[in-house]
């Protein structure tokens, strides 16, 4: 995998106080800028002036409370016209009502092709913002502000943008892209704990993926990881963000082999939220977390990892602080046989099925990911299970 515009992570830390990255994509490409404060002056960071124009703020609850008022004044004075749009703070804002219901907000305030869009939060405001901006009046400009480590180092890059359904997680969406990506990192001061934690399962996913030395500087870092370490953080942000350019810059749209190795551990963890119901009981990034371990059991089975392999992850795991079972995700299940009925049933309806089955993101090895779309059923049941009787 190229990765040029990866800089060395040891690189001094006092060189430069504001990283940027590019992210090429077809039609353009835009930047992510990381850093201190960088919300305090928003606009330094946006392509475009912003005078004169329609911009809506979408945030949830708790976000807003925190920064909407620091990020509407900011647009304010470079003359636009701001309006605040609001979700309750969870997974079930990224559903049908909430868009249908924002979509309107903003055509009451008569919203035009010239406005902007402004996704103040985590990643579930900024895949409904993302997918509000690309559908409102056929698609206005956007600009993700993400707010949890979650997004900083995967939801607000890339452009992938959904809401979810009965049917399963992020089903309906668009590839959308932003026009730029404002990763303040001191937001992360004021971010829950367990919230974190879900954002480092992401940055862990690099490392499995496609990079075995960011691999290794996390078993390095570990320690400094589980404490938050702000420098610690900066840097798993770059290096996770550098990672899902290139990555996303090969293959915009998850058609070329590139892009869909991102989703390694999810379609087991998509099921996992569907069943736990999105209520905030089992957070994205969690399930995610269980999910990459299930995708690695499948990978030992196949003799892709040695069992020294899936016992070094499991020990970073702990070593962080990462949940390793269903039972650290608080689902407890007693028929057996119908939970792993149940949650192949919900795979099957991931977003990466075919009529030909599903294709599994597996390892080849830690720091290199394929996909292989002829696992037979029971292969796949056989991992449930383990799981689910661990
Ligand atoms: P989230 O958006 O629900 O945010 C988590 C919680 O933290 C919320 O309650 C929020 O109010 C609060 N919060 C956010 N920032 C805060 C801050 N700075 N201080 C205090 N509280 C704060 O969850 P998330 O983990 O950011 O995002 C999960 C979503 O991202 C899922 O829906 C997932 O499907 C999606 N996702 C999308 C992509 C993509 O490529 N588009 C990639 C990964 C995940
Ligand atoms: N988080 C998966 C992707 O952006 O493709």
């Amino acid at each position: 995998m190229d990765f040029d515009n990866v800089q060395d992570i040891h690189s001094d830390k006092d060189s430069e106080n504001i990283k940027r990255l590019a992210v090429d994509v077809k039609g353009g490409s835009y930047d992510i800028h990381i850093g201190a404060g960088l919300l305090h002056t928003p606009e330094d960071y946006i392509p475009y002036k912003l005078e004169g124009r329609t911009v809506f703020v979408l945030s949830d609850r708790n976000v807003s409370g925190l920064y909407g008022d620091m990020v509407t004044a900011s647009i304010e004075a470079q003359g636009a016209t701001v309006y605040q749009l609001l979700v309750d703070g969870g997974e079930k804002s990224k559903s049908f009502s909430d868009f249908e219901r924002l979509s309107n907000e903003m055509l009451a305030k008569k919203v035009t092709r010239d406005s902007v869009l402004i996704a103040l939060g985590g990643g579930v405001v900024g895949d409904l913002g993302g997918f509000l901006a690309s559908t409102i009046v056929r698609g206005i400009s956007y600009i993700q502000m993400p707010t949890t480590l979650l997004a900083h180092v995967d939801s607000s890059v890339g452009g992938k943008t959904a809401i979810n359904t009965q049917y399963g997680k992020n089903l309906v969406g668009t590839f959308y892209q932003p026009d730029s990506v404002i990763i303040d990192v001191d937001v992360l001061s004021t971010l829950p704990p367990r919230e974190y934690m879900a954002g480092v399962a992401e940055v862990l996913k690099y490392g499995l993926i496609v990079d075995l030395e960011f691999f290794e500087y996390l078993e390095t870092h570990a320690s400094d990881i589980a404490k938050q370490d702000p420098y610690i953080c900066e840097q798993m942000i770059y290096q996770s963000c550098a990672a899902k350019a290139a990555i996303v810059s090969m293959d915009e749209k998850e058609t070329s082999g590139q892009r869909i190795l991102l989703n390694l551990g999810h379609t087991f963890g998509h099921a996992l939220e569907l069943i736990a119901g999105y209520n905030g009981d089992v957070l994205h990034g969690e399930a995610v977390a269980v999910g990459m371990l299930m995708a690695l059991d499948v990978s030992c089975k196949l003799g892709n990892v040695s069992e020294g392999d899936v016992a070094r992850v499991r020990e970073l795991y702990a070593n962080i602080g990462l949940p390793q079972t269903l039972d650290d995700l608080g689902l407890a299940f007693s028929d057996v046989e119908t939970m792993v009925a149940r949650i192949y049933e919900l795979m099957l309806g991931d977003k990466k099925a075919t009529r030909h089955g599903i294709k599994f993101v597996i390892l080849s090895k830690i720091g290199q990911a394929v996909v292989n779309a002829d696992l037979e059923e029971e292969f796949i049941k056989d991992t449930l299970r383990y799981f689910i009787q661990q």
